[in-house]
């Protein structure tokens, strides 16, 4: 049975939660050699924005009532719990924007939604890992304690709504070395890179287990 993984990172290359999602994904390889590993990356192909409001329409509407757009919202709605359904296990890369969750991310947890099986606890269970990154640092006693509003949320979708069996692995300053304004974290944010490092071989090696 194959691992799912999903990517939401925008950029193409140097992306840290793919670094993350990578390391995960061997360990599970390691454990799994010749499985499958099926893929949707939206930070590349991104869903349509118009999707969700088509999917909930489509979902108060009839069947032979729906319009043609409402009907493939519906189908790709289902075609991502399907992804989700068929698969072991799950490692989603998901990064910090804007101080929220990712509208890519976002766009995919809303149409899954709108799926009927997903109003029960849809990956009740289910081993997921989650790594997600983060340019700044967010922990207790910084001036912006409390800003990430991303990892927060995908806790409370992917393990309070959903009932996954959750791992979160995180790595905070990502932007050291690329904004000057944070060269003196250099160390720090090195240190953090490593654990996040460490983190994801473990959490790898637990997924694999599943
Ligand atoms: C448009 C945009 C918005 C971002 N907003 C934040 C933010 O609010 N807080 C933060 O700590 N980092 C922010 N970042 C930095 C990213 O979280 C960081 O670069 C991360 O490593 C991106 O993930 P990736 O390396 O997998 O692409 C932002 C980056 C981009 C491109």
């Amino acid at each position: 049975m194959p691992l799912f993984r999903l990517d939401a990172s925008i950029r193409t290359t140097g992306s840290a939660s793919r670094e993350i999602a990578d390391i995960v994904e061997a360990e599970w390889l390691r454990a799994h050699p010749g499985d499958v590993v099926e893929r949707r990356h939206l930070g590349t192909d991104v869903l349509p924005a118009d999707a969700w409001p088509l999917a909930v329409a489509a979902s108060a509407t009839a069947e032979p009532d729906r319009t043609p757009e409402q009907r493939a919202a519906a189908k790709l709605a289902a075609t991502l719990v399907d992804e989700l359904l068929a698969a072991d296990a799950i490692l989603l890369a998901i990064p910090l924007y804007n101080f929220g969750v990712s509208q890519h991310a976002k766009t995919w947890i809303d149409l899954i939604i709108t799926d009927p099986r997903a109003a029960g606890r849809l990956l009740e269970g289910r081993r997921v890992v989650l790594a997600t990154v983060r340019g700044g640092a967010y922990g207790a006693g910084t001036p912006r304690e409390g800003w990430d509003h991303s990892t927060g949320y995908l806790r409370r979708i992917l393990a309070d709504v959903w009932g996954a069996d959750l791992t979160v692995v995180e790595r905070e300053f990502t932007l050291v070395g690329v904004n000057p304004a944070l060269d003196a974290f250099t160390d720090v944010a090195a240190g953090m890179h490593a654990a996040a490092r460490s983190a994801a071989r473990e959490a790898g090696r637990v997924l694999a287990d599943a």
